[in-house]
């Protein structure tokens, strides 16, 4: 842990960029493909950072305070900061600490975890490695028994909010999960694994560490009844029989009583929709461009949905998240706060544990210096006063 942390230190590592190159260097190219790449032409995945270039700020100068209050209130939490770690599916396959990892990284920020379907560790186990609030988002795989029990456990360890994902009706085309071996690595065919095996005897401290943790993982919070916990799949093919319709959502209230949050939305017209069926909050998405392609980038589409909920409820969003001046741009265009999703996710690849704590850090270091030049001493006063952006973005 200690050379782990040593290097991870600056120089070495001053930004998530530097994260995401020694992610790429310490695992896998299938597991780093996986993590890295987004849907088809992987437009959307490169605009969504891209496109908080188009938003300037416009400081006010001459301000002095001795603290930053990064406070944020989202689905009745206080947050100590204003990013939420965003749900990760196979997070135990990219690093063995893999969701635990997150999860106690957010409670040391003082944030909220999301613990994916998709995971390796028992939501249980998961809630009790941290101190901060655990929220559980939802696929329906495996049907609705499997999603019914794993919503009742979450209760039960004290998961405080659903976030049911709305986006994923068939999974994205990702091409470079077949090119680079993350669907063999899934798959159980030996044969068809071969050809990658010299990548992934290149990167014999993740092989050590995938060996030492026994494997592949199985899905720990997806049960079927009779059968047990699911087999970490290609989950692609088992997605496509999970499509999820606003009907769904009826049921899944009838279960859990607690705040949901609808993620994977970007017009204004589900926006409303959503609030019709009672969401806590939106969160403004496009999976991280891993879904369909050619879509808004996420920050983009953030004012269109702000003006149609027009404060009726919670709006976050994710997507692109690399800088923390990323985070007070969101927040200046109406979000609350926002998810951040590959930015840990390369600590974590990284270096597991000690990756994740850095890759907040950075943000966190960010967001205080970025209120400072900006002349605002508390994300609770933003406003779209401290921004530029293109007036057609309003719609
Ligand atoms: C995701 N995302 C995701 N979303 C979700 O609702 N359930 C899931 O299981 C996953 N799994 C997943 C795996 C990987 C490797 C990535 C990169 C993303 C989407 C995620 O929650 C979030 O929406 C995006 O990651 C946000 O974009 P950035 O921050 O990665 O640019």
């Amino acid at each position: 842990m200690a050379s782990a942390a040593n290097s991870l230190a600056s120089p070495r590592v001053v930004n998530i960029e530097d994260l995401r190159q020694l992610a790429r260097r310490r695992v896998p190219c299938s597991v780093f493909d996986y993590l890295d790449g987004g849907a088809e032409d992987e437009w959307t995945l490169r605009e969504n950072p891209r496109a908080f270039n188009d938003i300037l700020f416009r400081p006010r100068s001459a301000v002095a305070f001795a603290e930053c209050d990064f406070r944020a209130r989202v689905v009745g939490h206080d947050l100590a900061f204003p990013g939420v770690l965003a749900p990760v599916g196979y997070s135990r396959l990219i690093h063995p600490q893999g969701e635990l990892a997150g999860a106690r990284a957010a409670g040391e920020i003082g944030t909220a975890y999301t613990l994916s379907t998709i995971s390796g560790y028992k939501l249980e186990n998961v809630k009790a490695a941290t101190k901060g609030p655990a929220w559980y988002q939802l696929y329906l795989l495996g049907g609705r028994a499997a999603a019914e029990s794993g919503i009742d456990r979450a209760k039960r360890a004290g998961f405080s909010a659903l976030v049911f994902t709305v986006d994923t009706a068939i999974s994205g085309m990702r091409e470079r999960d077949p090119r680079n071996g993350m669907k063999a690595l899934l798959g159980s065919n030996p044969f068809a694994k071969l050809p990658y095996l010299p990548d992934i005897l290149a990167h014999p401290r993740w092989l050590a560490g995938f060996l030492a943790d026994g494997g592949l993982p199985k899905l720990e919070n997806i049960v079927i009844a009779g059968k047990g916990p699911m087999d970490l799949i290609d989950v692609s093919s088992a997605l496509a029989e999970a499509a999820v319709s606003w009907d769904d959502l009826k049921w899944i209230r009838k279960v859990w009583d607690g705040p949901i949050l609808i993620k994977g939305l970007l017009t204004g017209e589900d926006a409303r929709r959503a609030v019709d069926e009672g969401a806590a909050a939106v969160i403004v998405s496009n999976h991280g461009g891993r879904q369909l392609d050619s879509v808004y980038p996420a920050i983009r589409a953030l004012p269109e949905v702000a003006a149609a909920v027009n404060g009726r409820t919670e709006v976050l969003m994710d997507g692109g998240i690399r800088r923390g001046s990323d985070i007070v741009k969101a927040i200046c265009m109406g979000a609350r706060a926002v998810l951040i999703g590959r930015a840990y996710a390369y600590g974590l690849a990284a270096a597991g544990y000690p990756g994740v704590v850095r890759a907040l850090e950075i943000l966190r270091a960010d967001v205080d210096r970025t209120l400072r030049l900006l002349g605002c001493q508390s994300i609770a006063t933003l406003d779209a006063s401290y921004v530029d952006f293109p007036q057609h973005w309003r719609r």
